[in-house]
Order: structure tokens, then C-alpha cells, then sequence
């Protein structure tokens, strides 16, 4: 074996001619098998040293670029030298190194054997809470078993503790992708039965949550690592999991669709930042498990949302995307009153209200159609009603709400509040609704949580021609 010298090529002047005239090429590389199918040059051909004389001659027209290990073996060495349409490039490394495209026959396939030998050993399940079509998941370490449950629901804790349990796991972490509106997370419930730890965005700022989690955080489980990804736009403490080849996007990015933006500090553009910048910078490989589908999808990919999204593929603008976004017009989530006040407590379920009223110049107000359309709960002792205006009133023209009591505002009320319930739902009602916007604060103050005003008193309620009685 000799060495030869040979004439070079660098690999800028390679790409200006692969790119600009690549019919004059052929690029030609005689490294090993195994090497050619680890990457190489698009267009080039892989061939034994041996046979490259025969294929020079077979190339009058092209500039052959050999790629190589610069050696040339003795017996062929005076038959490539007769050659004059040749050049060589030292090796593809540099041309990797300037991100030049690179092929790969077998790099699809190589992913997936590690993929696969990934998912050998750790444990994956998803499961779905019907109600608000919720899907949880459970990721292991299939080793150490040590295990993480993903936004868990509470009405379904006892079917997933059931399987950790059959699956022999060790849960470490309950993991909430953001302060749900649509259920009650489990996470609280399972940190009461097995003592493991609950986390949530930092950016929920809650005082009960072991783990306040931020940006490119790392929750090791056993030999693997689940990364914390902020990304924010369907409410501002939504995060993405990323755990081996996977993400758990929460209401982020769902199959072919994404979260709403329209209540809990959510922002179509950050939305729009979060997933466009950061979620779809991800390998096109990368699975994503949603946090909900209503149409019966299970999972999707990084590469499919990026074609296919419809309100984030690739082509959608951020302006087209706000537009969309501010279109939707949707209706509350059912639960919303309920869930997000629990989900602030760590899925602690907080005393139900029946009553959500408007917050108008920091008085909570009702309308006297909504007190009438719950008269069924004051019948039935669940909301009291409680007129604060003089008896003289009461039965006056304008008349009172029937199951109404009379309790004159100042002392008389100051007493009755000191001796009733703190959690009682109490509308108070008065002539116009100044008295009674008094009372709702003087019971606040108390420490009542579910005391309201009713908005314009008995002139709206007779305005609005709603039944009174005078007795
Ligand atoms: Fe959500």
C-alpha cells in the first residue's frame, strides 16, 4: 500500500458544484458499508476501491469526487493515476460539520431499533376519564419502577392507583400540565393515599404543590429524566413533559387543534410562540400525548402537527392564528367554578357554590333573574335570602322575594351574620341595591365567602316583573 497524492477537493467547492451543477458530478465513496449507511452525501455512490478504475472509465463526462480514506492499494494505484476526472475529498466529517444535507438509508430504521429498545425498558399507559375527556397518563422506569402519573383526575384515582398497584410501580410524582378548568386533578389525592410528591408550573404560585416547576427543569425517574418545557398561551401555567421521545402537551398542542386562550391569563400569541418556536423545533419523530381529544385520537407527532394542525401548521400565521383564536366564542367549561378554585388547592374539592356571581366594583352580583331561577335551592334552604331594608318596606309597593327574611341592615344584621355559618350562600336584597351591596361587603369582612348582592334590588325585580309578595 502507497500513498498517493492525489488532487483535493474542499467540501465548500463540493456543495457549490452539488448544488449548482450537480450533472457534472458523481460523487463516489469508498468507505466502508457500514460507514456509507451511518451518512453520506446525497447522490453518491458507495463501491469497492477495486472496481474504481472501472468506473472512471465509465464516467467521460463527470468529475468523479472520491471520497475516501486517501489510500489507494498498490495494483490499482497506476491504473487510477491514469485518470485524469478525478478528485478527492478527504472524508464527509467537514461536510457534516457544515450541516450540509446528509443522507441516511438506514438512519430511519436505526431510530426506531432505539426507540423501540427505549420503550423495552420503560412502561407507558394512557388512559381516559370520559366526563371531560381527559387523558391521563402513567411513565415508568421499567428497572427501578419508579413511575410518574401525568394530570390525573380525582373521580378516577382509584382505577389508576388500581394499575400502579397490579404494575408493581413505585409512584414518584403526580405531574399537572396546568391548572385544569374542565376537572379536579387527582394529584392531591394520591399524594394523601401514598405520600408522593405533586407539581405544577411555578407560575401557579401555590402554596400547597411540593414542586414548583420552571423551565428545563429535570424529574429523574430511575435511569431516565422527564424535562420540563414552559410553554404558555392556553392559560399562563401550562407545561410540556418531555419523557424519551415523548411530550405531554396538556391543552398546548392537541391532535390537529390546541387548547382555548380565553380565560386564565391565556394569550393566543403566546400560544402561537410556544408551540411554533419551541414544541415544533422538536424532532418531527416526537410523539405527542395530548391532555384531552374529543374525537377519539390517541396521539399524534411533532411532524404531522407541523403539516396538519389547523389552526398551527406551518403556513398559518401568527395574525391568522390570533384571529382564529379570538373567533371561538366558546362557552365556559361546565366545571369551571368548581375545578379551578380545587385544582389553586391541589385538587382539594372547595365548597361548592350554586351561585357564581360578577365581580362589579368588588361587590360579587347577581341578577334577580338568576335568583329567580334558583328559587328551587332557596326553597330548598341551600341559598337564603335576606332582606336588609326597614320592616316598613318589606311590604311596601314594590313588595319582597318570596322565602325572603327580613333583616334590617345595622345591628340587627351585624348579630344575625355573627351567628350564621361562614360557608351559607346569602343573596342580600334591598330597594335599589346599595344596602344590600353594604351588607354583602360588611359579611365579606365577617369572613362569608358566598355572600352576594342582588343587582338593582326590588325596582329592578319589579321592573323585570318578577313575582313579589306583600305579606
Ligand atoms: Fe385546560
Amino acid at each position: 500500500m502507497k500513498e498517493v497524492t492525489i488532487q483535493k477537493f474542499s467540501c465548500e467547492q463540493l456543495y457549490n458544484l452539488w448544488v449548482t451543477d450537480p450533472d457534472l458530478i458523481q460523487i463516489i465513496d469508498l468507505r466502508s458499508a457500514i460507514d456509507f449507511q451511518e451518512g453520506h452525501i446525497p447522490g453518491s455512490l458507495n463501491i469497492e476501491v477495486k472496481k474504481l478504475p472501472t468506473f472512471l472509465s465509465h464516467l467521460p463526462n463527470k468529475l468523479a469526487v472520491i471520497i475516501g480514506d486517501n489510500i489507494i492499494p498498490r495494483e490499482i494505484e497506476n491504473e487510477i493515476l491514469a485518470f485524469t476526472n478525478f478528485v478527492f475529498l478527504n472524508s464527509c466529517q467537514k461536510w457534516k460539520e457544515l450541516k450540509y444535507p446528509m443522507t441516511s438509508k438506514y438512519l430511519g430504521e436505526k431510530i426506531k431499533i432505539k426507540e423501540d429498545a427505549k420503550m423495552k425498558d420503560i412502561i407507558f399507559h394512557q388512559l381516559f376519564e370520559a366526563e371531560s375527556s381527559t387523558y391521563t397518563y402513567i411513565i415508568a422506569d421499567k428497572k427501578t419502577k419508579e413511575a410518574a402519573i401525568i394530570d390525573p383526575v380525582l373521580e378516577t384515582v382509584d382505577r389508576d392507583l388500581k394499575l400502579i398497584e397490579e404494575l408493581g410501580l413505585k409512584l414518584i410524582y403526580a405531574l399537572d400540565t396546568h391548572i385544569h378548568a374542565d376537572h379536579i386533578t387527582g394529584a392531591g389525592e394520591i399524594r394523601r393515599r401514598l405520600g408522593i410528591k405533586t407539581a405544577v408550573s411555578q407560575h401557579a404560585e401555590i402554596g400547597c404543590v411540593d414542586i414548583a416547576l420552571e423551565e428545563g427543569q429535570e424529574l429523574s425517574l430511575g435511569g431516565h429524566t422527564i424535562r420540563v418545557l414552559e410553554t404558555p398561551g392556553h392559560t399562563n401555567t401550562c407545561l410540556t413533559y418531555y419523557f424519551e421521545g415523548m411530550i405531554f402537551t396538556g391543552d398546548a398542542l392537541l391532535v390537529r387543534t390546541c387548547g382555548r386562550t380565553d380565560f386564565q391569563q391565556g394569550s393566543p400569541k403566546k400560544l402561537f410562540e410556544s408551540v411554533r418556536n419551541k414544541l415544533f423545533q422538536l424532532p418531527d419523530e416526537t410523539i405527542i400525548y395530548p391532555g384531552h381529544d374529543y374525537r377519539g385520537h390517541t396521539s399524534s407527532t411533532i411532524g404531522e402537527e407541523r403539516k396538519f394542525n389547523s389552526r398551527l401548521r406551518e403556513t398559518i400565521s401568527m395574525d391568522e392564528f390570533q384571529k382564529i383564536m379570538n373567533e371561538l366564542k366558546l362557552p365556559n367549561p361546565k366545571k369551571i367554578h368548581e375545578a379551578v378554585p380545587a385544582n389553586l388547592a391541589c385538587g382539594q374539592p372547595q365548597d361548592k357554590r350554586l351561585l357564581h356571581p360578577q365581580i362589579v366594583d368588588g361587590v360579587p352580583e347577581v341578577t334577580p333573574l338568576v335568583v329567580l331561577q334558583n328559587m328551587p335551592q332557596v326553597e330548598a334552604g341551600k341559598i337564603q335570602l335576606i332582606d336588609v331594608r326597614r320592616p316598613d318596606e318589606f311590604n311596601n309597593e314594590l313588595g319582597h322575594v318570596k322565602g325572603a327574611q327580613l333583616v334590617t341592615l345595622g345591628p340587627e344584621l351585624t348579630k344575625y351574620l355573627e351567628r350564621t355559618d361562614k360557608n351559607q350562600e346569602i343573596v342580600f336584597i334591598c330597594r335599589s341595591g346599595g344596602r344590600s351591596g353594604s351588607a354583602t361587603i360588611e359579611s365579606q369582612k365577617l369572613g362569608f365567602k358566598k355572600t352576594i348582592n342582588m343587582a338593582g334590588g326590588m325596582i329592578r325585580w319589579n321592573d323585570e316583573h318578577q313575582p313579589v309578595e306583600r305579606i
